[in-house]
């Protein structure tokens, strides 16, 4: 395939702005476009703003930084783009609107431009089939925010063509990200496998088991940069309720990724997380939890207990079980997805690796017991820490 000049984004906001920034630091001329008036200009001048505050730290040049934005354009509509080799939709997570786009870019742009979409939650062939060659379409999920995150999720659905997906894996490294492929599987690697980690802390603070503080200490003990109830605060209870729901949705209801009542009662109260002062924390002004001191008493208890009310054990034995459980169904690498979740998620070490460090028919067992305590199938081992064990 013919290397890529021109780069369009669609959608200037979040996403698309830092998509396009890294796109045009790697070289490319990007062509930005969004459907609400002047959108794409002041997503130029944030971008601007955010390449002058790199060139003040001495991350890049002024030189670089202003040429950078100088491969920026604004443009109003779709039918104004150049042709581009590549196109990335970061427009409003709505298969509709995304579909009706698709089918523009694949009239407006010649059949040899790949399109690309970051969407987080929706079927990537889906998108594709709203278009006549489908083979040509792939996810590549940012993480946000997009500039500063190494992680691409390049994603495939059934049709997407393998040098396509292999251009834009190289293409992804060339722009200094970490590039990983999964099939279009609901939450992708890194939403789907991370689900447990805020699931099981929930569903202890729900129970009793210990107060946040507490349970958040003991996965921070295990390594985890933040535990997972801080970490639902800081990204946001309802973001991350959305993002569960939608996996739970689009696995028939799978008791696996039940939301919890705990957090759907924190979004229904306007209990956001730090964003509105209140999550499963509050925060005083300066955004400090007020209530962050873990019972150091309480933490080696559980750590010393049963498997019931030990968070690190019990988050450990989950996180395992999905991600050997995607690799069972063939969606991603071993290698892909501790990559994903080291970098996606931060987490010490990924998931598969660690697995096999416990052992998988120790993880089994610790599953038969969680499973015999809370039955209805959440708990249900895959079938892979018997294949594998
Ligand atoms: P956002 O709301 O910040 O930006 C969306 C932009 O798209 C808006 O500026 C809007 O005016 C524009 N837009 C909407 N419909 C359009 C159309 N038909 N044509 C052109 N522009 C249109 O949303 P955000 O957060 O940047 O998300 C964009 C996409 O990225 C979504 O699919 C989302 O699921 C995905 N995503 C979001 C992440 C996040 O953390 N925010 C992380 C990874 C993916």
């Amino acid at each position: 395939m013919e290397a890529i000049g021109h780069v369009a984004v669609i959608g200037a906001g979040s996403m698309g702005s830092g998509i396009a920034q890294v796109a045009a630091a790697a070289g490319h001329e990007v062509h930005l476009v969004d459907a609400a008036e002047g959108a794409a200009e002041a997503a130029r001048a944030r971008i601007g703003a955010a390449l002058a505050q790199l060139a003040a730290r001495g991350r890049v040049t002024d030189e670089e930084s202003a040429a950078a934005l100088g491969r920026i354009h604004a443009e109003k509509r779709v039918e104004d783009l150049p042709e581009c080799g590549l196109v990335i939709e970061a427009v409003k997570e709505d298969l509709e609107v995304k579909q009706q786009l698709f089918g523009e870019l694949a009239a407006q742009q010649p059949a040899t431009t790949i399109l690309a979409t970051n969407t987080s939650s929706l079927d990537i062939g889906a998108i594709a089939s709203a278009i006549r060659d489908p083979e040509r379409v792939v996810g590549l999920h940012f993480f946000n925010p997009a500039a500063v995150m190494k992680l691409v999720e390049v994603v495939h659905s059934d049709v997407s063509a393998g040098p396509v997906l292999d251009h834009v894996t190289g293409m992804m490294r060339s722009w200094g990200k970490t590039p990983v492929r999964c099939s279009s599987t609901p939450g992708f690697i890194v939403n789907r496998v991370a689900r447990p980690f805020y699931g099981e802390a929930q569903r202890m603070l729900e129970a009793g088991v210990a107060d946040a503080a507490t349970l958040d200490a003991c996965l921070r003990a295990a390594g985890f940069r933040m535990g997972p109830l801080e970490l639902t605060d800081l990204i946001g209870q309802d973001v991350n309720l959305a993002v569960g729901t939608s996996v739970w949705q689009q696995t028939d209801h799978d008791p696996r990724y039940e939301p919890t009542r705990i957090q759907q009662q924190l979004v229904a109260d306007g209990h956001l997380g730090r964003k509105s002062g209140q999550g499963i924390y509050r925060y005083a002004g300066d955004g400090r939890p007020l209530d962050a001191s873990p019972d150091e008493a309480r933490m080696a208890e559980l750590l010393d207990g049963p498997i019931t009310t030990d968070p690190v054990a019990r988050t450990l034995a989950m996180l395992v079980n999905e991600a050997v459980d995607l690799l069972r169904r063939g969606e991603a690498s071993a290698e892909d997805v501790d990559v994903a979740m080291t970098f996606g998620t931060n987490y010490p070490r990924g998931p598969i690796a660690w697995g096999r460090e416990i052992g998988h028919d120790v993880i089994a067992g610790q599953l038969a017991e969680l499973d015999a305590a809370f039955p209805g199938g959440r708990y249900r081992p895959s079938p892979a820490l018997q294949e594998h064990g």
